[in-house]
């Protein structure tokens, strides 16, 4: 059974430029769902036709995933799309890392872990189909009622399989007439809107305009890793063009853009960051074998076959979202 009929629609869950994700019970199958409503004449008017159908699509092929929000049913009418997704009655990753930070001043080693190795998981399907999320963040990482995680939000999705074709840069280093890379021009005002992603997670290819393929979720998993590890991100500026000159000095090793690191952050956590922000997208572990992500010390507690089953139990359940 379809249409809207059959559910009754509750609270909201979230809210996008381009849809509002709402709380609704399906009458016929008596089950929670999360569904995604978009304005037909909004996704007209704002050209992402496009991008909607490459959410469905990507979201279709991830069906069998465990580790990405199932896609139930879509329907529409003459006013508006409906997604119907799978209920996270667990909430979002950041809202568990800010109960955790309040409830015990953080994350233990295992649980970072824990979320790095589902949040992999995920990733890696996609990676496998030519996907690329494009906007990993905490926000975009779901928790069922068990804790465990999922991908979510694929509505900057690319399929990375075909064509990439570069982009003009949004950060651009500029000559000082000396001969010295010194200064930054953006381009980001005649771009504006077509930035895919979210600031403190992007890469710095996607900075400058080169090609983005899959490994751009490598470098946001390294920003993931450091928030899980730390509470905090590890690129952080007050506005987000001084934060995009950070990340793309911290990608090209430049002398004044160490990485803030505190003292509480174990070696084996650094490491894993420090492989992962890669100026490269092909020298980010895990591009090119999975294995070399998976065997890095910082998965040291972790079962890679029991967590691809599903049957490590979650080391935090969260509460019900009310
Ligand atoms: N917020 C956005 N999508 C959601 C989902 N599928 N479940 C719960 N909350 C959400």
């Amino acid at each position: 059974m379809g249409g809207p009929g059959n559910y009754r629609f509750g609270r909201v869950l979230g809210e996008g430029a381009f849809a509002h994700v709402i709380h609704a019970r399906s009458k016929s199958e008596g089950h929670d769902v999360a569904i995604k409503v978009m304005l037909k004449s909004h996704i007209e008017r704002e050209g992402k036709h496009h991008a909607v159908m490459a959410e469905q699509a990507a979201l279709r092929k991830c069906a069998e995933c465990p580790h990405v929000i199932t896609l139930e049913r879509t329907f529409q009418d003459e006013e508006y799309l409906f997604f119907v997704l799978e209920y996270a009655a667990g909430g979002d990753l950041s809202r568990a890392i800010r109960r955790l930070q309040r409830a015990q001043g953080g994350l233990k080693p295992e649980m970072a872990a824990f979320y790095t190795a589902e949040v992999w998981l995920g990733l890696e399907f996609l990676h496998e189909r030519g996907l690329a999320h494009r906007d990993l963040k905490p926000e975009n990482v779901l928790l069922d009622a068990s804790g465990r995680a999922k991908l979510a939000d694929f509505g900057a999705i690319l399929d990375a399989s075909a064509a990439a074709r570069p982009s003009k840069p949004l950060v651009e280093a500029s000559d000082d007439g000396e001969g010295r890379r010194s200064k930054y021009v953006t381009h980001l005002s005649e771009r504006h809107g077509s930035f895919e992603g979210t600031a403190e997670y992007v890469s710095p290819e996607v900075l400058q305009g080169e090609p983005t393929t899959t490994a751009c979720d490598l470098w946001a998993l390294g920003c993931l890793v450091f928030q899980l590890s730390t509470g905090r991100l590890p690129f952080r500026a007050p506005t987000d063009f001084l934060l995009w000159e950070k990340i793309i000095a911290y990608a090209e090793g430049r002398d004044d853009a160490a990485l803030d690191t505190p003292a509480s952050l174990s070696p084996a956590a650094e490491g894993l960051t420090r492989a992962l922000l890669r100026k490269e997208g092909k020298d980010r572990l895990g591009a090119a074998n999975g294995a070399d992500l998976e065997n890095h010390d910082f998965f040291g507690m972790v079962d890679w076959s029991r967590q691809r089953l599903g049957t490590v139990s979650p080391p935090y359940v969260p509460p019900k979202l009310d």
